[in-house]
């Protein structure tokens, strides 16, 4: 059964690898400030539009400059501030409804992937209004252009200003929807690192580890690219090298700005090359217990790479020179040995633990269930678990002291 399974899943990945030159990707105009985006006014003539962000991000101060853009612009806006953190079905709906009454002519997303995801979702809805969220989740099921779409990130972590994917939970049925079609790549993104100055280190710290997990995912999964492989080393690099500092000194200008380059890199190594386990281990886990999504990450990640053992030791070797954690003379068990070590220095170096409270043991046969169907068959992972061993995950991050 798990041999038919594995052969299903590997198929649809070589389907999917042999269409990919013909998808429809495409990268967002990035502009370096928020100031940039009077010149998509201009030209797009837009008059009017949906600002979708969250309360953290009102109160530090954050959407003023950007609506002081848009009234010199002679832009008016609306504002949808009730962005939760894993975005529901509900914000997307509540915004959606803000859009229409409006007369809103185009989307702003300002804040985290929270406020980014229910942008992209809100457009989606907008463009197929007769689509409900939970019939758009899967891939390639969003097919019409949406309003024109600003994206300005406030987190260096999910790459969702460059992906075509969207994450909207299912308050209902305690799920997380991802969405996967190419009309949800923003058309602008703006990386101006002095936006992130403000996100507290706990957060700088878990979101920076989501976008190293994109990194490490997308390299190595088995849908990699030689651009997608060369950019997930470089996030490796960078986000290696930086998110301690942007941790400890959350104004350091160079740190913030390195974040985020690496971020968007990781989110367009992952766009083409998916991510894996880890992932779908988090989704199910803030689906059912609303857990930020990259704490998640961050606790998973060391244990699934162990998991994985040898037939990923050479892509963690190749990981771990990018990282400066291992040298050339290391053999390939003892590099991909040290970045394991490295990634759970990092986490505890920045305050994040190694379990995660919450989960609840009766719980583990569903989440792992949810965990596989997300995974397959669509992420090329290094290789196919079953669902013990995904079951096996959840014993060992569940932190029941
Ligand atoms: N679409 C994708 O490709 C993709 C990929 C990974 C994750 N996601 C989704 O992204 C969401 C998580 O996004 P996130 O990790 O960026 O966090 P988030 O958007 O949920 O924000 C977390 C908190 O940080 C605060 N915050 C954000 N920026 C701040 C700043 N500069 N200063 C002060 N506070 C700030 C917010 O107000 C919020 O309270 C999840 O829903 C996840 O599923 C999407
Ligand atoms: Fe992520």
């Amino acid at each position: 059964m798990f041999f038919l399974k594995a052969i299903y899943c590997r198929t649809v990945q070589a389907v999917l690898r042999l269409l990919r030159p013909f998808f429809p990707y495409r990268e967002p105009k990035v502009f370096p400030s928020c100031a940039n985006l009077a010149e998509v006014f201009q030209k797009e003539k837009i008059k009017s539009l949906l600002l979708v962000t969250d309360r953290g991000i009102i109160e530090n101060g954050l959407v003023r400059p950007l609506e002081e853009i848009l009234s010199k612009n002679g832009v008016t806006y609306t504002i949808y501030d009730k962005t939760q953190p894993n975005p529901t079905i509900e914000n997307v709906e509540e915004a959606r409804e803000l859009y229409r009454q409006s007369n809103s002519q185009a989307i702003i997303a300002i804040g985290g992937g929270s406020s980014i995801d229910c942008a992209k979702a809100v457009g989606a809805r907008v463009a197929h209004p007769e689509k409900p969220i939970e019939k758009m989740a899967g891939i390639f099921r969003v097919r019409r252009r949406l309003p024109t779409l600003m994206v300005i990130p406030t987190t260096a972590g999910t790459g969702s200003e460059v992906s075509p994917a969207t994450v909207v939970s299912d308050r209902q049925k305690r799920i997380k929807h991802i969405i996967i079609s190419f009309p949800l790549i923003p058309r602008y993104t703006v990386l101006d690192a002095s936006l992130t100055y403000s996100l507290p280190p706990k957060l700088t710290a878990s979101t920076g580890m989501d976008a190293l997990t994109h990194a490490v995912e997308a390299y190595i999964g088995q849908s990699t690219t030689k651009e997608t492989r060369r950019l997930a080393l470089e996030a490796t690099r960078l986000i290696f090298r930086n998110v301690h500092i942007a941790y400890i000194e959350g104004d350091n200008h160079e740190a913030r700005e390195n974040m985020l380059r690496g971020a968007y890199k990781a989110g367009l190594a992952f766009s083409k090359s998916y991510v894996g386990y880890i992932h779908a281990i988090a989704h199910s886990l803030s689906g059912r217990y609303d857990t930020p999504h990259g704490l998640a990450n961050s606790v998973i990640m060391p244990y699934v790479l162990e998991a994985y053992g040898p037939i990923i030791h050479m892509k963690l070797k190749e990981l771990g020179l990018a990282a400066g954690v291992c040298t050339e003379q290391d053999s390939e068990e003892k590099a991909a040995f040290k970045l394991i070590k490295a990634i759970r220095w990092l986490n505890t170096s920045m305050g994040l633990p190694d379990k995660l409270p919450g989960i609840k043991k009766e719980d583990i046969p569903l989440l792992a269930r949810r965990a596989e169907k997300g995974a397959n068959p669509l992420f090329p992972v290094p290789k196919l678990l079953t669902r013990e061993e995904l079951e096996s995950f959840y014993y060992r991050i569940a932190d029941w002291s």
